[in-house]
């Protein structure tokens, strides 16, 4: 078994139940797509599965494992077989563009600051590899906040392969990108799942890209999935029941 979510409920302290009871299984190679409107919980279930968020009830297993309320060092590992790219790329701007990928092979920021610059040859041939996949090695020593987004939603993605993730969760990775952007960013999500064989969960906002490069959708409504099958079954009535009666579909190429 890949990863499988049973039953997962989010309640957050605040009182907001965020994920009500939600079950999918994922495959190894798969790319999923999860949908919905702002709200329905797409965050809050990407990380409980990387286990930025503690699940309240139910269950996650992946890889045979049940990981729903691991610690310490079971967590740690975890989190090292789970890569995650950011809508806002979340990278240390003042650094260079490699030194924000060979971060990705630390356990935490606060460990990348303290032992700073001392990297080996072996980690530095890793990075330079990572930024080859993304096309963008010869911007290794840029300041990360000297590049446009899309080169940023790059460097993200290959500090992310730098831990050799089994699976990869993508938090609407284009948002905040063009739409050429946006696709040739969805193209090196594309290239990493087919060529590498990493498994991918990523949350998208347009259904255009989701018919291009999801093997499955999964539609979440205030908590709950609303819709699992195939992108091109999401025809204008699921597309309703989905977004609700007043929306359009946007198109982005
Ligand atoms: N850290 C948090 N503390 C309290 N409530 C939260 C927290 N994060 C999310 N929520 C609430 O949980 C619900 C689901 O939010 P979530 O961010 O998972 O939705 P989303 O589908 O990712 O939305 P968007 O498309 O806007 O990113 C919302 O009602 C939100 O306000
Ligand atoms: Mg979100």
């Amino acid at each position: 078994m890949f990863l499988k979510v049973e039953d997962l409920h989010k309640v957050y302290p605040s009182g907001t139940h965020a994920l009500k009871g939600v079950s999918f299984e994922v495959k190894e190679g798969e790319f999923l797509v999860v949908i919905g409107l702002s709200g329905s919980g797409k965050s809050t279930l990407l990380r409980c599965i990387n286990r930025l968020h503690d699940p309240t009830t139910g269950k996650i297993t992946f890889l045979d494992k049940d990981v729903t309320h691991v610690k310490g060092e079971e967590l740690r590992n975890l989190r090292k077989s789970i890569g995650m790219v950011f809508q806002q790329f979340n990278l240390i701007k003042r650094r260079s563009v490699i030194l924000n990928v060979l971060s990705g092979n630390l356990a935490s920021m606060s460990t990348f600051n303290s032992v700073s610059e001392n990297f080996s040859e072996k980690d530095l041939e890793d990075a330079y590899k990572c930024l080859d996949i993304v096309g963008i090695s010869e911007k290794a020593n840029v300041r990360a906040d000297a590049l446009s987004g899309g080169q940023q939603q790059r460097v993200a993605i290959a500090r992310s392969l730098m831990q050799k993730p089994k699976l990869l969760l993508a938090d609407e990775p284009v948002a905040s990108l063009d739409p050429a952007t946006s696709n040739s960013i969805m193209q090196y999500f594309e290239k990493i799942n087919k060529e590498l064989g990493t498994t991918v969960i990523c949350n998208l906002h347009f259904l255009s890209l989701v018919r291009r490069y999801a093997t499955r959708v999964i539609a979440l409504k205030a908590g709950e999935i609303i819709y699992e099958g195939f992108p091109e079954e999401i025809d204008e009535n699921w597309f309703k029941t989905i977004y609700g009666e007043e929306a359009e579909e946007v198109e982005i190429r």
